[in-house]
């Protein structure tokens, strides 16, 4: 093998820049030329990809996003586009591809591998829903932004004795939402592996104010069935169910914008030479995470299009130390 290209695709995640530049660092020092392909399988059809130098990747581990670009790509779920970017790869004489990204990323990467074009993907998502890692690039810090937000909004709830509701990103997943909750001190956690009625929402809201509270926090993530909007909405039509005031905030892509923490640095930048280092044994279709604190890689077919299920364990706790 002589060459290479690396992608990021899907939602961007703090972390992912530090993973682009392993990626090429590792490739460079095992004597590969490395790509960049710009704004994930909508570059790869276009055929918008670049050399990269060492240099080229310096001054990035630092800053958070992807200096290629991202995107959610249709003309990629369709055969012909995937031809399409199989041709333009093959043409500019690349033989495998690295795709920094999530799940529905890993499913293109699991498609073209199919294809019979090499592939290895890196498991890069702030909503940790990814099978074959226990932790995800950008995971760490969206959680930090939304605790340093839970820490904001506690003390001026504080100040007022209201309820403050927050809801964190994280699609059908709750992992954000419950390690900042738990982290944050939540009174109460809503997440959709976990739903909860908005009667016993209020219920344990009031339970921490008869326990001599006087204030109390929400995390809320927004893929469960109730989540703020429709929280807030119940609260609005039932003024009486919480009988203090309530402010809700909802995080959205503010969680996804910070710089990386030192983990996920750490974290894309062993993922990264490792994606580099499977294809260079000879491995093709798999995902590299992080297992045991290991660097591991897992078939794309076992993980694409599946969604890994939280520790429920986790969610007990946050109810214990609510209490
Ligand atoms: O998958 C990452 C994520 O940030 C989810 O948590 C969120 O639901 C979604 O992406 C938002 O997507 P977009 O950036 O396309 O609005």
């Amino acid at each position: 093998m002589r060459s290479i290209a690396v992608l990021t695709s899907g939602g961007d995640a703090p972390g992912m820049n530090a993973a682009i530049r392993a990626v090429t660092r590792t490739g460079i020092g095992a004597g590969l030329d490395v790509f960049g392909v710009r704004n994930g399988y909508a570059g790869l059809i276009a055929g918008d990809t670049h050399f990269l130098s060492r240099r080229d990747v310096g001054g990035i581990l630092h800053t958070g996003g992807t200096f290629l670009g991202s995107a959610r790509c249709d003309a990629f779920r369709t055969r012909e586009g995937r031809e399409q970017a199989i041709e333009r790869l093959r043409a500019r004489g690349i033989e495998a591809l690295v795709v920094i990204g999530g799940n529905g990323s890993q499913t293109g990467a699991s498609e073209l591998d199919e294809m019979g074009f090499p592939v290895v993907g890196v498991a890069s998502t702030i909503d940790n829903d990814l099978e074959g890692s226990d932790i995800t690039i950008g995971v760490d810090s969206a959680i930090n932004v939304a605790l340093e937000a839970i820490d904001r909004l506690r003390t001026t709830a504080a100040s007022h004795g209201r309820v403050s509701m927050v809801e964190t990103m994280g699609r059908k997943c709750g992992y954000v939402a419950l390690v900042a909750g738990i982290s944050g001190g939540a009174e109460v956690v809503v997440i959709p592996e976990q739903e909860l009625a908005p009667e016993e929402v209020a219920r344990q809201l009031r339970a921490a104010f008869d326990r001599g509270k006087n204030h109390a926090m929400a995390v809320v993530a927004e893929g469960a069935k109730n989540n703020a909007r429709s929280l807030e909405r119940y609260f609005s039509e039932h003024p009486d169910a919480l009988g203090v005031e309530m402010r809700v905030t909802i995080l959205g892509h503010v969680q996804r914008g910070s710089d990386p923490t030192a983990a996920d640095r750490i974290l894309a930048t062993r993922l990264g030479e490792g994606a580099v280092r499977a294809l260079l044994r000879g491995e093709s279709g798999v995902v590299v995470g992080l297992r045991g604190n290991k660097v591991v890689t897992t078939p794309l077919t076992e993980i694409a299009g599946k969604q890994k299920p939280i520790d429920l364990l986790l969610f007990e706790l946050a109810r214990v130390m609510a209490r």
